[in-house]
């Protein structure tokens, strides 16, 4: 592992794209105390508070194609979750790439993608909630501090996650797509569970039953399994 830390960057994983591309290696870990420019999923913003919280990106070359990225996609949040079972058992992944720790989200995901000379090229940008207290303009966000009560060393944490996603790295690379996925159904929040959604602006109940490997979550409504991609459906 190589590991390159900032006090402050644009975000991680842009830096971390540009040094991909002049030849960076697999493992590369850049980590930034504070972002000024922090990337969320679907374009939104990922703020964080300086000091308080992990903020950083890895890279993974494989031979992944654009199709199996759902099971390297499933692989990093299980091992994020089975890192975090030492602070709650309930470590779940909320469909598609929240990882939450007793309901509340403590970690999102930014995985960016490309390939160059036959190898996919993916960085892995990683926020975790680890000494922030105070969400109070965010009532579905945590940190592992308010779920422990305990407050923790950040460069600690990371080595550990770091130590994980080494650790289980075989899996990934004997692409073991069916205990990936196994893996994941575990993990994944309210599988088997009567659930609200909001769909088409009207609550309807459903049962999560699946994600498929066009990475879709597949709801059993009015006992017919539906599919729905992000952003066509909301659990509440
Ligand atoms: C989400 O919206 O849930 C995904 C958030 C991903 C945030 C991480 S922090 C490190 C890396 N750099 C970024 O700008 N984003 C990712």
């Amino acid at each position: 592992m190589n590991l390159i830390s900032f006090d402050s960057l644009s975000n991680t994983n842009e830096y971390l794209i540009d040094l991909s591309k002049k030849g960076a290696n697999s493992w590369t870990v850049i980590h930034a105390k504070t972002q000024l420019k922090g990337k969320g999923f679907a374009g939104n913003e990922w703020k964080v508070t300086a000091g308080e919280n992990l903020t950083f990106s890895f890279l993974l070359k494989t031979s992944y194609t654009f199709q199996n990225l759902i099971y390297f996609n499933e692989w990093i949040s299980n091992v994020i979750c089975s890192y975090l079972m030492q602070f709650s058992s309930k470590s779940n992944v909320k469909w598609p790439n929240d990882i939450i720790l007793n309901d509340k989200k403590v970690c999102g995901i930014l995985i960016e993608n490309y390939r160059s000379n036959q190898e996919m090229h993916s960085i892995v940008g990683i926020g975790l909630n680890i000494n922030q207290t105070d969400f109070n303009h965010l009532p579905k966000a945590s940190s592992i501090r308010n779920v422990t009560d305990k407050e923790y060393d950040i460069q600690e944490i990371l080595s550990e996650l770091m130590q994980e996603f080494q650790n289980q790295y075989s899996i990934l690379e004997e692409k073991n797509f069916d205990l990936i996925h196994e893996t994941y159904l575990k993990h994944l929040f309210r599988k088997g569970e009567v659930s609200k959604f909001k769909l088409n602006g009207e609550i309807t109940k459903g049962i999560i039953r699946d994600v498929n490997n066009a990475g879709n979550l597949m709801i059993e409504i009015d006992n017919k399994l539906q599919e729905f991609r992000h952003k066509e459906i909301e659990l509440l």
